[in-house]
């Protein structure tokens, strides 16, 4: 049979998520996808109205199919960490089953288990401040939403997960080098994913023979990197600088991810693998 994948953290067809999303689909996995609960709304209605269909082809010309859209908040675990307040939000009392926990419990019933989990997803409320003006709320939030959503998914997906299985998840290289403007804690948070690819590689591996990589991803016009606000100057940056000198596009991260969590890569677990034309080698802007 061919493998089962569920991908945290997609809600557009702009994003690394879509990207990993199709490579996979192309490679023969059944997708399943998580998406933020207050994006769900317009994303089910936008794939059921075909407006993705231009970008759901996959190579040989068939149409991705999505087989299941699960609402999920991956900042909360269980039903009791969730709080008055957004219980009773709008556009979260119309969903059901959000929280981590309870995702991983609808998936293991609907289809009993899966081999791939991705984590593409990411949030800083502070983004746009410079660490130093950064509030601790602002900053455990970045950690929460971006690093530890990670620790939780591998952890409640784990049990379902077959021997053999991979995960991955998208980082960025602010976590080692300085990048003025990816504020707000983000770059920690990335510092904390990168660290616990590492720690999860080994857990998981001795556990579940499950192996666990990170995509240190070069920058893309996705929605979260627009909120960011200095994506263009990035792009424009990497272009100049990289060795490569192309656009860097999502579907390449999408192959990338579709390697690692394929049998080709079945002695690749805890690393970092760079998809940025090489900029991350450059020691001078040139
Ligand atoms: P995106 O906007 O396509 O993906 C981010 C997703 O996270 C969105 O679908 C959003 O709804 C979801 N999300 C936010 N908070 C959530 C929560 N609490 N629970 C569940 N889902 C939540 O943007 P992009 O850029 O493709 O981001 C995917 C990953 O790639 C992120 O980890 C990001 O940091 C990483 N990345 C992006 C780069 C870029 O330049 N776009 C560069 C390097 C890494």
């Amino acid at each position: 049979r061919g493998k089962r994948a569920f991908i945290a953290g997609v809600a557009d067809d702009n994003g690394y998520g879509w990207a990993i999303a199709k490579a996979l689909a192309a490679a023969g996995a059944e997708i399943l996808v998580g998406t933020w609960v207050p994006a769900l709304n317009i994303f089910e209605t936008s794939l059921r109205r075909g407006k993705f269909d231009e970008s759901r082809k996959l190579p040989d010309g068939s149409l991705m199919d999505v087989v299941k859209v699960y609402p999920l908040d991956a900042v909360y675990d269980s039903p009791e960490d969730v709080p008055e307040d957004v219980k009773s939000n709008k556009r979260y009392a119309g969903s059901s089953n959000w929280t981590v926990k309870e995702v991983a419990e609808t998936v293991k019933n609907d289809f009993g288990s899966i081999d791939i989990l991705v984590h593409s997803l990411a949030n800083g409320p502070e983004v746009t401040k410079p660490l130093l003006e950064t509030s601790r709320r602002g900053y455990l939030a970045a950690i929460s939403a971006s690093s530890y959503s990670y620790v939780s998914l591998l952890q409640h997906f784990l049990p379902i997960m077959n021997p053999g299985g991979a995960s991955i998840s998208l980082t960025y290289i602010a976590s080692e080098r300085a990048i003025p403007g990816y504020g707000g804690g983000m770059s920690s948070a990335k510092a904390a994913l990168e660290s616990d690819t590492r720690v999860l590689a080994f857990e998981a591996g001795r556990k579940g023979k499950i192996r666990v990589n990170t995509i240190s991803a070069g920058p893309l016009g996705s929605r979260a990197a627009k909120a960011i606000g200095f994506i263009e100057k990035m792009i424009e940056y990497s272009y100049v600088n990289a060795p490569l000198q192309k656009e860097l596009l999502a579907d390449e991260v999408g192959n990338t991810a579709a390697f690692l969590v394929s049998p080709l890569a079945s002695a690749i677990t805890g690393s970092t693998v760079y998809v940025d034309n090489g900029l991350n080698t450059m020691g001078l802007a040139v």
